[in-house]
């Protein structure tokens, strides 16, 4: 079966590039920039990956990207991700990059755009990766500093194609970002959201009504009402499920209480994705592994969830075709 899933043509839609730091990388850029990491070794970062929950994660993931200053570490970043994501047959990748994280540090929006942009446009000629970038919106941060963020981004926007919402998720729901949504949505830009991930139901419907959100990120929180699972199936709102960071994150205690499967059954349009791999112990590819080793998925499954992720992205019909 991991044969099978290695030649499988994979998008992949839910992939933050700050969470793509390993540690080696983290430690090259430590030492280049003249800076100093939490840790005294990449063996000892590593042990750290034992999370308690999403913010446990958060904090140090925020920690660990401070490392990552100039264009060229953000090229670095990203090309490493779209190396690894190519070598598991990932053929399209739409990308996440939180720009606040770096604005906060002074670190200019021209700067953080350019170096990741750099990348994927050099990942598409020199790997044959397809890819799109969304800028994503913390949500612990006010609804003002999102559209602050949203208006530094305006001289670039040829380089990303969509808005979302992430970070910290009890206590901030999408109720509150709904004025930059609205203009985003209005610049063109295509919307999605992180909810339901620790988040209750009810984020995931202010996410469709409220923020307009065509894709729902994690999602897995949708079990808990059934008429919102309808409603998910009746308009296939795509959902991109994340099982390896879920089980890390304690979302589910282990992978065979992650309600994946049901999700399917259901009707759901479900996608695999790997959110921030090198915490939560793989790549896409590791991501389908578990779940097929956790449900005993058929080689049909693992098809139509693949299908799912090109059906789900923001691709055109055509690309679509050049690609599958
Ligand atoms: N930022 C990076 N990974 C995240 C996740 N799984 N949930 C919310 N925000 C994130
Ligand atoms: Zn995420």
């Amino acid at each position: 079966m991991d044969e099978f899933i290695a030649r499988l043509p994979k998008a992949e839609l839910h992939l933050h590039i700050e969470g793509t730091l390993e540690p080696e990388l983290a430690f090259q850029l430590a030492d280049k920039n003249r800076m100093k990491l939490p840790f005294t070794s990449v063996e000892e970062m590593r042990a750290a990956f034992n999370f308690s929950d999403l913010q446990s994660f958060l904090d140090l993931y925020y920690a660990s990207v401070s490392v990552v200053c100039s264009e060229e570490d953000f090229y670095e970043l990203t090309l490493t991700y779209l190396k690894k994501a190519a070598s598991q047959n990932v053929k399209h990748a739409e990308i996440f990059f939180d720009p606040q994280t770096h604005t906060a540090r002074d670190i200019p929006m021209g700067t953080i755009v350019h170096g990741i942009s750099a990348a994927l446009k050099d990942g598409q000629s020199q790997l044959g990766i397809s890819s799109k970038l969304i800028l994503s919106f913390l949500r612990h941060l006010s609804a003002e500093s999102a559209m602050e963020t949203l208006e530094q981004a305006a001289p670039f926007r040829d380089h990303f194609i969509g808005v979302g919402l992430d970070s910290s998720e009890l206590g901030h729901p999408p109720s509150q970002f709904v004025k930059v949504f609205d203009a985003a949505r209005q610049q063109g830009y295509h919307v999605v959201c992180h909810a339901g991930e620790e988040g209750p139901p009810e984020y995931i419907t202010e996410a469709l009504d409220l923020l307009h959100a065509e894709r729902i990120d994690h999602g897995v929180r949708c079990m808990e009402d059934p008429e919102l699972v309808k409603r998910l199936a009746a308009e296939q709102i795509p959902l991109t499920v994340c099982p390896l960071s879920n089980v890390r994150l304690r979302v589910f205690k282990t992978m065979k209480e992650h309600t994946l499967k049901q999700m399917m059954d259901a009707g759901l349009l479900v996608t695999v994705n790997s959110d921030d791999p090198p915490y939560f112990g793989g790549y896409v590819n590791e991501n389908f592994a578990a779940i097929q080793d956790a449900f005993d998925l058929s080689q049909n499954d693992l098809i139509k969830l693949a299908r799912n992720s090109f059906e789900a992205s923001f691709l055109t019909d055509k690309e679509k075709q050049t690609l599958i």
